[in-house]
């Protein structure tokens, strides 16, 4: 997979509510490689604090901007939110393995999408890429204020299902038991997920009682990003992975939770 190391421009930086952001950057060779799923590894300062870059996914492409969707959780994130349209960021990307969505169009059954919280993030570019008249997504928060994304999701034309754990839109409960009910009713082929590891857990867990596949994206702390330190290895049936290199995206029947 070829990826990129460059200056990109900042094209756009808009606070949507509390700590979200949306960042667009102009980044012609990443975004005419990039696939969803896939990440960028963010340089937010020039000096050594905070040392190691931060991974970030792919948000969206269109023509030569790629989009990024990110939550501020601690200094990296908060140096990121602070620059400003026309600054420049030292990004690599894209980077690791996306999602395998061929086989959507043609397929028999709808393809889940599942997010918990930030989750939300790659799912977006993956739907761009879904029919999406056979594409269910479910979106699962604490609350109705941490539904993040369900405006994208809806223009994209994917039919969109809440889950939240304090009753105040949709489901209430947990997103694994929306997913749980929309099974019961039959009809689909596949599932790709993204969100906190007991929910990846729980899904994997959900998608194999129905004998349907399912791909998750992991959110591990990363070193290098580049498949170097074994800083973020995880348990496969075939061995320890790395999951900026052989991931993010993993086969659930493959890993060991
Ligand atoms: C492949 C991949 C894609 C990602 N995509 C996005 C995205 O699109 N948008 C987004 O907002 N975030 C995303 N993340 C998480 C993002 O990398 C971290 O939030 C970021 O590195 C935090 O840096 P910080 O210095 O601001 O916070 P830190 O001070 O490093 O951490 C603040 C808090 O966040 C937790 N945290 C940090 N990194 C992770 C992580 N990887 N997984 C779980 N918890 C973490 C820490 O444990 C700590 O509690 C992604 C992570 C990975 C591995
Ligand atoms: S972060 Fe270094 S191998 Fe994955």
């Amino acid at each position: 997979m070829k990826n990129f190391q460059l200056q990109a421009k900042i094209l756009s930086q808009t606070k949507i509510k509390d700590n979200y952001w949306y960042c667009e950057l102009s980044a012609p060779k990443v975004a005419k490689n990039a696939l969803p799923g896939q990440f960028i590894n963010i340089r937010v300062s020039d000096n050594f604090d905070p040392l190691l870059r931060r991974p970030i996914s792919i948000h969206g492409v269109s023509g030569v901007k790629i989009k990024i969707f990110y939550c501020v959780v601690g200094k990296a994130t908060e140096i990121l939110a602070r620059k400003k349209k026309g600054e420049h960021l030292d990004i690599i990307g894209p980077l690791g393995n996306g999602f395998d969505y061929r086989g959507n169009i043609k397929s028999k059954g709808q393809t889940i999408l599942i997010a918990g919280g930030m989750g939300v993030a790659p799912l977006v570019f993956l739907a761009q890429k879904m029919k999406p008249s056979k594409t269910l997504v479910l979106i699962g928060a604490k609350t109705k204020k941490q539904i993040l994304c369900r405006k994208e999701f809806k223009e994209l034309g994917c039919i969109v299902k809440f889950s939240t754990d304090d009753g105040s839109l949709g489901f209430s409960g947990r997103v694994t038991d929306l997913l749980k009910a929309v099974l019961a009713q039959g009809l689909s082929s596949k599932i790709f997920a993204c969100g906190p590891a007991p929910m990846l857990k729980a899904v994997t867990r959900i998608a194999c009682e129905n004998n349907i596949d399912s791909q998750l994206s992991l959110e591990e702390h990363m070193a290098c990003g580049i498949g170097a330190c074994l800083g973020c290895v995880v348990s496969t049936k075939s061995g320890y992975k790395r999951v900026c290199k052989d991931g993010p995206v993993f086969s659930g029947q493959e890993l060991i939770w």
